[in-house]
């Protein structure tokens, strides 16, 4: 069941590549892209896990065949040593003189052999159209999340944003080798996965699955996003015990093993922004620890979308939805505390996962009123989520057919990439939908694509099988 046809075979034929000398010791991670701490069109990082040793590393790349190869610059190993997994090393190379948009080829070698070769894809910029496929709750590692997978590789893609619970259960480094890499990082483009993240660059946002998991002494592997993922630096910086950041307990020799191996990205790649095209992209977290009355934390987000005003479109991501109909973690509204600062910073579309269906609302604007008041913590301190309740309004006119103009934000639930479905039974119960709520569909695995072009951007929901089953337009 080997996916391939002519002229998609150029930009994603990694997996179909030959790989002089490579060996299955080589790499405990094949290659994969993120955007940095610093994202720009011209610019990708490559990162790799390997074994601790003293083997000398090269990532190279070309913007065309008939070009020399350009070394990478900048590259930086970070040894992963937490117990209860083999010590091993990742590695991390920048590729900054990328054409934007365009195809560009990349090799990899240890002690000057060539170990891994693929073509992957820079990002777009301000002027170029794109597309970017969306899910949260995805690394499951089901037949589902890998269906999924390959979906969106046929669906080709410039990039993909995960709205958190990246890995199941507790994101653990051991869960990403079973759950994650071989799933969107396969070799091969099937439903068993696909060479995704080698090719183009994954963006995600934590989940409860992610980061709720603090105790080092029964998980010394957690936290693993810490490790793996390399994104802006440029959030508010945290402190543990505040307002945003749990206590981790633990020996202080686990800890220390954590934070040599996650350096400065923990615990600030928490909560960061980037551009990408002429998208303005704010990454949150929305996890119940989080106090979204926080000072600090408001004014972040509101001078951010503030500073991106001249951005065409403003996206956010974070991982509990807020307006969610599902009577799944319908309680967990903690983030309608922010809908104020996202509705001011003219926030387009938000997107969520958790809940494990695909929900998009009315556009909307919203009144808490909860403001200023302390979220009620659950089970060792962590807070479980609470109910925040407020007056909206609803943009009825709004069809995102022959209406696609907004006004208000977007909500969109897209938690259906791979895990158990919730509530397939209320997809035709319209009576037990929110009012704020226009499509529920809870019966089929789906993930979301955005299509920008300029001051056009298209949302597609595409089910499992690639059938469209939603879509709306909305123009500047
Ligand atoms: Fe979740």
């Amino acid at each position: 069941m080997r996916y391939f046809i002519l002229g998609f075979a150029l930009l994603f034929s990694s997996g179909a590549y030959s790989q002089a000398g490579n060996q299955p010791t080589d790499f405990i991670v094949k290659p994969y892209l993120q955007i940095g701490k610093t994202p720009s069109p011209q610019s990708l990082q490559l990162l790799w896990h390997a074994a601790v040793s003293n083997d000398v590393w090269l990532a190279e790349y070309k913007n065309s065949v008939a070009n020399e190869w350009i070394k990478s610059e900048n590259q930086t190993s970070s040894k992963i040593a937490v117990s209860g997994i083999e010590p091993f090393t990742v590695y991390s190379a920048a590729f900054s003189g990328l054409i934007p948009g365009s195809t560009f080829m990349y090799r990899v070698s240890k002690n000057g052999n060539v170990v891994f070769n693929a073509e992957a894809k820079a990002l777009k910029s301000k002027e170029q159209s794109y597309r970017v496929a969306i899910s949260g709750d995805m690394g499951a590692g089901t037949n589902m999340s890998k269906k999924i997978a390959f979906e969106i590789y046929k669906a080709k893609p410039d990039m993909v944003a995960i709205a958190g619970d990246i890995v199941y259960s507790r994101g653990l480094a051991s869960e990403y080798k079973t759950r994650f890499w071989p799933v969107y990082n396969n070799d091969e483009a099937d439903t068993s996965g696909a060479p995704l993240i080698r090719s183009i660059p994954f963006v995600a946002s934590v989940g409860n699955h992610d980061a709720l998991i603090r105790d080092l002494d029964r998980f010394p592997d957690a936290l693993a996003y810490y490790h793996f993922w390399d994104q802006p630096l440029n959030g508010p910086v945290g402190k543990e015990g505040g307002a945003y950041v749990p206590v981790l307990t633990g020996a202080d020799a686990n800890k220390k093993a954590f934070y040599d191996g996650a350096g400065e990205k923990y615990p600030r790649m928490s909560n960061f922004s980037f551009d990408h095209g002429n998208a303005h992209w704010t990454i949150l977290d929305s996890n119940p620890y989080v106090d979204w009355n926080d000072s600090t934390l408001r004014d972040w987000l509101t001078k951010d979308l503030a500073a991106a005003a001249n951005a065409t479109w403003r996206l956010v991501i974070y991982h509990h939805p807020c307006f969610n109909s599902s009577r799944a973690h319908y309680e967990q509204q903690q983030m309608r505390l922010i809908a104020p600062i996202l509705e001011q910073g003219k926030v387009d579309i938000v997107f969520a996962g958790h809940v494990h269906n695909y929900q998009r609302t009315y556009p909307l604007t919203f009144k808490p009123d909860n403001l200023g008041i302390q979220l009620v913590a659950g089970p060792n301190n962590i807070k479980t989520g609470k109910t925040v309740n407020g007056r909206w309004t609803l943009d009825k006119n709004f069809d995102g057919k022959r209406n696609t103009k907004p006004n208000g934000v977007i909500y969109i639930t897209t938690g259906a990439g791979g895990q158990g479905l919730y509530n397939p039974e209320q997809q035709k119960d319209t009576d037990s939908w929110q009012r704020f709520t226009t499509k529920f569909i809870s019966t089929v695995h789906s993930y979301t694509i955005m299509d920008v072009n300029g001051t056009v951007l298209t949302l597609s929901q595409v089910d499992i099988n690639g059938k469209e089953v939603d879509r709306i337009k909305i123009t500047k």
